[in-house]
């Protein structure tokens, strides 16, 4: 079995190349983003993770279905790693696919201090590209002197759309231009690690094809308006012909907040061609072994988002002893990071097929997050979604409906909750158990 160690601790890190002022962060192996991980399917791995924090700790290895014991939910699914402590997480991955870890101790702050990393499970033949390509994008809060800024769990935020920062980096930095060459083709997995920020990508004067949501293969599409819309902990892997003229810069844009877009890179053309584009050959990534739901037998299940600044829940309170609750599920608010004795919102039977409609009541956008499985999306406001999505987080805009289906194949108690980690820990989280 291949055993892989990491240490999670205080680090310094060089986020902002102005006059080398480094960045007092918390990071997985000293690394911003930690070390990417690069499984095989089907291959066992055995990970120890070290905690050096002066805090507990947990790694969650978000989109893999693995089981419910190395899921790493504190008090749900594990104990905390305590500071000095280790714990070992061993499992196998189903599926390939680009997915990521992080903890869910302490979230607002760990996450936000940098302890993030991708992970990626290979195929077992090689997808036919020139280069595979990560890009672990995360924002940060940044005071002048590139430290980052205190003030997580800010009430006002948690309300309403979270903590969104003031930096974006790329893999740990803030880029400037990603070299290219003319007719390569590239595989770029995106991964939005950020606590809060929804990005929307455009890729000047390209055309992205997705190829695969979540891990999860789909049906090669390009993006709705050629947009790529990225919530927290959201992953999209494209498939990216080079078409553009050598010796050329193109630019790459998030325009997902009105008024708001900016640069984040730009693909800079080398002078020399590596050959004519070779875009008519599409790529379709191998299908995972996902058990397809049987939706004409599938049990139906009511999940509805409420809460948030303008969302009318007033006064309402959380579990008592578990914080303050400003969002719900079903009228249930779980808060925080995970817990013992989290009573189950639902218990799923094992091996049946569900067809769950999330409402969103709510005046906010919530990438929703189910831990152990992935699902079909199949339908939003009660049009059917194509392509074939299946994903682990699902973005939901305001007010709208979505409908996901599942075989509750995994058992055990899992986490179901918003990603913007502000809402999370306010009470958009509830477990569903699979027994
Ligand atoms: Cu990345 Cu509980 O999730
Ligand atoms: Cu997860
Ligand atoms: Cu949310």
């Amino acid at each position: 079995m291949r055993h892989i160690r990491m240490a999670a601790a205080q680090a310094k890190a060089l986020m902002v190349g102005r006059e080398q002022t480094h960045t007092r962060v918390w990071a997985y192996d000293g690394q911003i983003p930690g070390p990417t991980l690069r499984l095989r399917q089907g291959e066992p791995v055995r990970i120890t993770v070290e905690n050096r924090l002066d805090e507990d700790t947990t790694v969650h290895w978000h989109g893999i279905r693995l089981p419910n014991a190395m899921d790493g939910v504190p008090g749900l699914t594990q104990p905390p790693i305590r500071p000095g402590e280790s714990f070992v997480y061993e499992f196998t991955p189903p599926d390939a696919g680009t997915f990521w870890y992080h903890p869910h101790a302490n979230s607002l702050q760990q996450l936000g201090r940098g302890l993030a990393g991708g992970l990626i499970v290979e195929e077992a033949e090689p997808v036919p590209v020139d280069r595979d390509l990560l890009w672990v994008l995360t924002d940060w809060r940044l005071t002048a002197d590139a430290q980052i800024a205190s003030g997580f769990g800010n009430g006002m935020e948690a309300a309403m759309a979270g903590r969104i920062g003031n930096t974006v980096t790329l893999n740990g930095a803030v880029p400037d231009a990603e070299p290219v060459q003319a007719g390569e083709r590239v595989r770029l997995r995106l991964v939005n690690s950020s606590l809060a920020r929804i990005m929307g990508l455009r890729f000047e004067s390209h055309r992205p094809v997705v190829v695969a949501l979540d891990g999860q293969p789909c049906d090669p599409h390009e993006p709705e308006d050629g947009r790529i819309v990225l919530g927290p902990a959201m992953r999209v892997d494209i498939v990216l012909d080079m078409q553009g003229e050598p010796g050329r810069g193109y630019r790459v844009v998030d325009d997902f907040y009105d008024g708001l877009a900016y640069r984040l890179t730009s693909l800079t053309y080398g002078d020399q061609p590596i050959r004519k584009p070779n875009s008519d050959t599409p790529i379709r990534l191998p299908r995972n072994p996902l058990p397809e739901p049987d939706l004409a037998q599938a049990e139906r299940q009511e999940l509805v988002l409420q809460g948030g600044m303008m969302g009318g829940m007033g006064g309402m309170m959380g579990m008592p002893g578990m914080g303050r609750a400003v969002w719900a599920i079903n009228g249930t608010s779980m808060t925080g990071d995970g817990h013992a004795g989290m009573p189950p919102l639902r218990v799923l039977q094992q091996g049946r097929s569900y067809v769950v409609t999330m409402r969103n009541e709510t005046a906010w956008w919530h990438p929703m997050h189910l831990h152990g499985l992935s699902f079909r999306v199949l339908s939003r406001n009660g049009k059917a979604v194509p392509h074939h999505q299946w994903a682990d987080t699902v973005m939901m805009a305001p007010r709208e409906a979505v409908e996901i289906a599942f075989v509750a194949d995994n058992p055990g108690d899992w986490m179901l909750h918003c990603h913007v980690t502000d809402h999370q820990t306010a009470g958009l989280m509830t477990v569903l158990r699979i027994a």
